[in-house]
């Protein structure tokens, strides 16, 4: 049958690296998310994917870990949706996109995106989503360089997001990708995701219990100090207190459990919108 040479059971095979397969913490959540009675955002992609692909999605949660990742994602929906307000037409870039659906929950017709990851996940990726005038997959590492000179055929302004992804690079890496991004693209805005060492720790032993083979390389205490990298913050959130506006989002369930999470998890799950361009050289 077309379109099924390469499937297990009519479901898709999958043969990603270990770091490439966390893309299947988050996607699993949203799947989960979207089939409640009042989801903090609805993924029906999602849904579809973690039905036709074959792996064991299961295995991640549910649990508080899943309405974590559902919320850090609503909050950078939030600011990418704020953006494409100001600037309908701008550019966002998805650093290690996984199987992200940002652009079907947040497009608007006009916006113009590039979906980058490592080769093998875009291979998976590319299963589900088709290049268009607008938008484009880019099978690299962020810490390649070339991959910057493809989003600059894209219109600025531009937000860079990269969700769940530095934090397995290792530190220098990391920092060498901010810069790079900083130093090429001055104005643009970047939202990225955080973690202090106590929670690295934590998710050493949880990778232990689900059998993963990645682990979170780089810790952050402070995200203020990345602005030694040409970054300046904008918005300091975390996902137990979100920005205002995603804070109205919120359904009833969340606005409920947050103010105690906050109280328990403060500093534990930075989300922070930087604007890249303050580097004083
Ligand atoms: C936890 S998943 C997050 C996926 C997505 N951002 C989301 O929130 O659904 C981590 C992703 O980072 C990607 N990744 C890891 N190292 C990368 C690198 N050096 N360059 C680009 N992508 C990378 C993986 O392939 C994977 O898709």
């Amino acid at each position: 049958m077309p379109g099924t040479s390469d499937t297990n059971d009519g479901k898709h095979p999958v043969e990603l690296g270990s770091v490439q397969e966390t893309l299947f913490i988050p996607l699993a959540a949203r799947a989960r998310e979207t089939v409640k009675k009042r989801p903090l955002l609805r993924d029906p992609k999602a849904v579809e994917m973690i039905r036709d692909i074959d792996y064991p999605a299961e295995k991640y949660g549910p649990g508080p870990g899943s309405s974590i990742t559902v919320l850090r994602t609503a909050i950078v929906d939030s600011w990418v949706r704020a953006f494409l307000a100001k600037h309908p037409a701008g550019t966002v870039v998805e650093i290690g996109t996984g199987l992200n659906t940002r652009f079907e929950r947040v497009g608007n017709g006009t916006v113009h995106w590039v979906d980058l990851d490592l080769p093998d996940t875009i291979g998976l990726r590319r299963k589900f989503c088709t290049d268009t005038e607008r938008r484009r997959m880019v099978a690299a590492s962020v810490l390649d360089e070339g991959w910057l000179s493809t989003v600059e055929e894209y219109p600025g302004p531009y937000f860079f997001v990269a969700e769940g992804v530095l934090v397995y690079l290792p530190e220098d890496e990391a920092a060498e990708a901010l810069t790079r991004i900083a130093r090429r693209f001055p104005e643009a805005l970047l939202a990225l995701d955080t973690y202090p060492r106590r929670l690295l720790e934590k998710q050493h032993q949880q990778a232990v219990q689900k059998q993963m083979e990645a682990r979170w390389a780089w810790s952050c205490e402070d995200p203020r100090s990345l602005e030694r990298l040409g970054l300046r913050v904008v918005e300091a959130a975390s996902v137990t207190r979100p920005p205002r506006a995603a804070r109205a989002q919120l359904p009833l369930r969340f606005r409920t459990f947050l103010p105690l999470a906050d109280l328990l998890l403060r500093g534990l799950f930075n989300i922070t919108l930087f604007r890249a361009g303050s580097r004083p050289d």
